[in-house]
């Protein structure tokens, strides 16, 4: 396919039959693949009333939104709105967001996350080996929970230099997931709702952000009380970084900038490590595969960097839950000015909604998307840049990929030297649609001690 933007010839993208949206807002995955089906791969209005954003999947015209012509397609709207009421500034127009961007690119580039690397084997074995006691005797565990707690504890200890104390972690985590949840889901699909207006939930968004704030806030002043002793975590390197005018963050942009790292590397990590254990019951070639990996390169451990480039099979294992879960399942734009792609007229002010989840679900990009096959990620495999969107593409792709292969390998390769998990809830693990895709319901596992 190839990306035709002339003018004269262009169409109106077809309409697909309308929606209604309390229903959606109730339960947006399955009408959402439904109309991702739908389209195949062609570009098409989702019609939700009075809100009928582009549905765009296809690889090709996802290269062209977000990388041929970025500039014109902007981090606004949908999303980004009720986002930026909790992380301040994401529309990349703004000089706080520039210097944030280059701290986080400092900050979790391959140099600066290898350095952290030792630090983070010690956090996790710690925290697994926590998880490990809430599950002594065969007690099955909460695997969202559990998670949350490893990916936390070596965020917090290796990106905000272990400034928030044990006990308040999992505070702020539930201030977190309040949060991005509560009216989250309402606020994207009804963006030109103003905020004035309430709607359910939003109360509970307002005192979460709260929550959020009493804990981040006393960080940043007493950092700011603090010498500078050239610290590379990221509260110091925001408080440090200055725009190309020579200007500073105020603590209100210090602020945002921590707590949108943390969003940005919490949820999505912890999420695909729940998915997973579901992934992994149900193929249990799979799961052989990878254990065998696991006993050969680490053994009864400890684990070591060095094991990271050795987790082959891992890190396709990884990459594929991120296929088939795109926890960051939807990164919408706006259209700066009117264009064309593929013959389809896009007017100024239009969302684009550009969505991982259903990229990840097109049978002529991904054979049988619906079956969990790592071998897809095998070296030998090609397939279009744009194929595989888990971390978006482009100048704004995820600034923390190298990390997060980094920490997840190192995490299942702690958890699977010392246990062999095993699920104890359904391994259909249903999503739930909010800022991220998180199981719908609980995910219960037992970690059954490996014996060597
Ligand atoms: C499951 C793992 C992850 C997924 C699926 C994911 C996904 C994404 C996606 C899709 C974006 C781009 C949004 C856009 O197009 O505008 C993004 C941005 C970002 N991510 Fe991740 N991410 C993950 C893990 C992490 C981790 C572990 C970190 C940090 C340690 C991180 C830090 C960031 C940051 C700072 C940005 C903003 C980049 C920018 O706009 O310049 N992410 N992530």
């Amino acid at each position: 396919m190839t990306v035709d933007v002339g003018i004269r010839s262009a169409r109106k993208a077809r309409m697909l039959p309308l929606r209604h949206l309390p229903g959606l807002v109730r339960d947006p995955l399955e009408a959402f693949e439904e109309m991702g089906r739908e389209a195949d791969g062609e570009i098409v209005r989702v019609n939700l009333g009075p809100f009928r954003p582009h549905l765009i999947t296809h690889p090709e015209h996802l290269q062209y939104v977000l990388r041929d012509n970025v500039d014109n397609y902007r981090r606004e709207g949908m999303m980004w709105k009720p986002l930026g009421r909790l992380v301040g500034d994401t529309s990349d127009l703004g000089a706080s967001w520039n210097i944030r961007r280059r701290v986080y690119q400092e900050l979790l580039s391959a140099p600066s996350t290898a350095l952290m690397a030792d630090e983070m084997i010690t956090t996790i074995a710690e925290a697994v080996d926590d998880l490990g006691e809430h599950a002594a005797g065969g007690r099955p565990v909460d695997a969202y929970e559990g998670m949350t707690r490893i990916v936390y504890r070596t965020i917090i200890r290796v990106l905000l230099g272990d400034r928030i104390p044990l006990e308040n972690i999992d505070g702020l985590g539930r201030a977190m997931v309040t949060a991005t949840t509560s009216s989250f889901r309402a606020r994207m699909l009804m963006p030109f709702v103003p905020f004035a207006v309430p709607l359910p939930g939003d109360r509970t968004f307002v005192r979460s952000v709260k929550a959020v704030d009493d804990l981040i806030f006393p960080i940043v002043h007493e950092a700011r009380a603090q010498e500078d002793k050239g610290a590379r975590d990221v509260v110091s390197m925001l408080m440090r970084a200055r725009g190309e005018d020579g200007g500073s963050l105020d603590d209100q942009a210090v602020r945002d900038g921590i707590t949108g790292l943390f969003v940005a590397a919490t949820d999505t990590t912890v999420s695909v490590l729940t998915f997973l254990w579901g992934a992994l019951d149900a193929y249990p070639d799979v799961r052989s595969r990878l254990y065998e990996e696991i006993d050969r390169v680490v053994g009864a451990g400890p684990v070591a960097f060095d094991h990271v480039q050795k987790l082959t099979y891992t890190k396709m294992v990884l990459q594929e839950a991120l296929r088939l879960y795109s926890v960051a399942w939807i990164t919408p734009r706006v259209v700066r000015d009117d264009d064309v792609i593929d013959g389809v007229r896009l007017k100024a002010g239009s969302t684009i909604a550009v969505s991982p989840f259903l990229t990840h679900r097109l049978p002529d990009v991904w054979p049988e998307p619906h079956v969990f096959a790592p071998e897809r990620f095998a070296a030998d495999r090609s397939r279009h840049r744009f194929a595989f969107m888990a971390f978006g593409g482009g100048p704004h792709q995820c600034a923390g990929r190298v990390f997060f292969f980094i920490e997840a390998p190192l995490i299942l390769a702690t958890l699977l030297s010392k246990f062999r998990p095993a699920l104890q809830t359904s391994p259909s693990i249903k999503p739930r649609v909010d800022l991220t895709l998180k199981p719908r319901d609980r995910v219960a596992i037992t970690l059954e001690p490996v014996v060597r």
